[in-house]
Order: C-alpha cells, then structure tokens, then sequence
C-alpha cells in the first residue's frame, strides 16, 4: 500500500495503538463502499456547492482546483463551466474513487498536508468537507490562498456540530455520533468547529469580498441525507474495539435506529466561506 493510500481516511477515528487498521484497504468491499458514500455526499451537497461557484462567477477559460475532490463530481461539473479553454486540476491523496484525467481534468495524487497546491495558478481554489478532518487546516488554507492567482476565488465548505449538538439527538445515536466524533478530534486533529471560523479565518489572510452562509437540512433515516454520515460511522465500527464505548452500548443498534423511516434530526451547519485574493 503506498503511503498516499495510507492516509486515506484520517478523518475517521484511528484503533488505539494500531494506526494501520483504520485505512480504507484495497478490498472491493471497502473501496466500493466509500465510492457509494462519497456519491451521497456529492447528491447532499453539490447544489449548495454549485450555487457558490456559481455566485463567484465560474465561467469558461477559468483554471480551477478542486481541493480534496474524492470521487471527482466537483471537479468533473467545474469542467462543464469552464469549457475546453480552461483547465481543472483535481487534488486529492487517494485518487482510486474518481475517474483518470481527462479532457481539461487533470487528476493529481498530492497530500496537501505536507505539499504545496500551487502558486498563482488559478482563478479558484475550492475544497468541501476535507480542511476540517486536517490538524494542518490553518497551513492548507494558507496554502490555497498561495495556489491562487490575484483577484481570485478560494471557496470553502465545512461543518459547524454547535446546532446538532444543541438538539434533542436520540439515543443510542447521539452517544455513537458523539464518541466517534470526540474520537477523531482527539487523534487527529478534528475540528467540529471550524465552520464557524471561516469567515474569520478569510478576513485575518486579507482576502476582499469575504462572504458565505450557513445551511442546514433534515437527516431523515436511510437516505442521502442521513447516510452520508452514517455510513461513515459504520465503517469506523469495522475497526475499532468495543471499549472505545460505554459498558453495555450497542453500537450497531444505533446505526440501526439511523436508518428506520422514522429517523429524523437537523444536519450540522454546512458552512460555506468565499472570498478573494488581492489584486498585486
Ligand atoms: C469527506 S471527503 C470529501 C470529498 C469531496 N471534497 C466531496 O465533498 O465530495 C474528504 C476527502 O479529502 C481527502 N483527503 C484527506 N486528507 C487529505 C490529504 N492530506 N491530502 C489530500 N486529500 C486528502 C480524502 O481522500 C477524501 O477524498
């Protein structure tokens, strides 16, 4: 396994003292299983996502990087908008869940952890759903706003637990969602709440027309909405012991209750930032 792949889900929680068994492996299973799920986030989330590319002003011949793109669908529409004179770099450690280059799609294997994006190359810079799983998010998002060009667009997506946390989750459910959670901000880093430091995050680099909003919708059982995330804890359960649980505590009971019709809480916030670099 090479170390990009190694690196694949640091976002998930890590089994105590075995830093190997948390990593999605090559079984057709596993990688079957995070393509389906990277697709069900795509579903939940891309008309949120578009709509800000949109508002930015994406538009034919623009060079764009899409951040951490997972199975590649936001990559793959920026290149409909910018057309054949303009160019899309896809970034991400583990490229298995999207389709090769192709077309202006340049897909590109980098851990952007530790290695640069870019330097004044493109005309937006975006990235969903990935700056908060990474302790390095405040070095990332420098390093995106490097990757851009002066006067253009850094565009980022993260959630914000304050609200989720602040509603009546049922049990069993709530207490899953919290240990795992709580888990992964403990070994890695995990930050549930950096959708609210966004704006902050913008203004303090100097970016101009720093702007964005917050979303939230309704997770109902065993859909899109819900399983995006549900199937992210049943796969942490794969691989982690029982003890990481209170004495007694039936994990897959509560992925259970997830996906019964009947099954209905808020999302946490989507919050969604832009804005944009300084002319020289
Ligand atoms: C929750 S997924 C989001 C995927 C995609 N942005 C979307 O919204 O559909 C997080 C993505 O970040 C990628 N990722 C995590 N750590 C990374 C790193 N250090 N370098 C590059 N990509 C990373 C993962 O491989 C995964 O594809």
């Amino acid at each position: 396994m090479s170390t990009a792949m190694c690196r694949t889900a640091s976002w998930l929680p890590r089994v105590p003292d075995s830093p190997e068994s948390y990593r999605i492996n090559d079984a057709p299973d596993q990688v079957r299983r995070e393509q389906d799920r990277l697709r069900m986030l795509s579903r939940v989330a891309d008309g949120r996502t578009r709509r800000a590319l949109v508002e930015v002003g994406i538009a034919p011949g623009w060079h764009c990087c899409d951040v951490g793109s997972g199975a590649g669908v936001v990559a793959a529409w920026m290149a409909e908008q910018v057309g054949p004179t303009g160019r899309v770099v896809s970034l991400d450690v583990d490229t298995r869940f999207q389709p090769p280059s192709s077309g202006v799609v340049e897909v590109r294997n980098v851990d952007i952890a530790t290695e640069p994006i870019g330097e004044s190359e493109f005309d937006l810079v975006h990235a969903r759903a990935v700056l908060q799983h990474l302790a390095q998010r405040e070095a990332v998002l420098d390093a995106m706003v490097t990757a851009t060009k002066p006067g253009g667009w850094i565009v980022v997506s993260d959630v914000d637990w304050i609200q989720y946390d602040a509603q009546p989750v049922p049990e069993p459910f709530a207490t899953l969602s919290r240990t795992l959670r709580d888990l992964s901000s403990r070994q890695h880093g995990y930050d549930g709440m950096w959708g609210r430091m966004l704006i902050n995050a913008f203004a303090s680099r100097g970016l101009n027309e720093v702007n964005g909003r917050g979303e939230v919708w309704t997770m109902h059982g065993g859909t899109d909405s819900a399983e995006w995330y549900v199937a992210a804890l049943e796969r942490a359960l794969d691989v982690l012991p029982a003890d990481v649980f209170p004495s007694g505590f039936d994990p897959r009971a509560a992925i259970a209750q997830a996906r019964e019709p009947s099954f209905a809480i808020l999302s946490p916030i989507s919050v969604t930032a832009w804005g944009r670099k300084p002319d020289r």
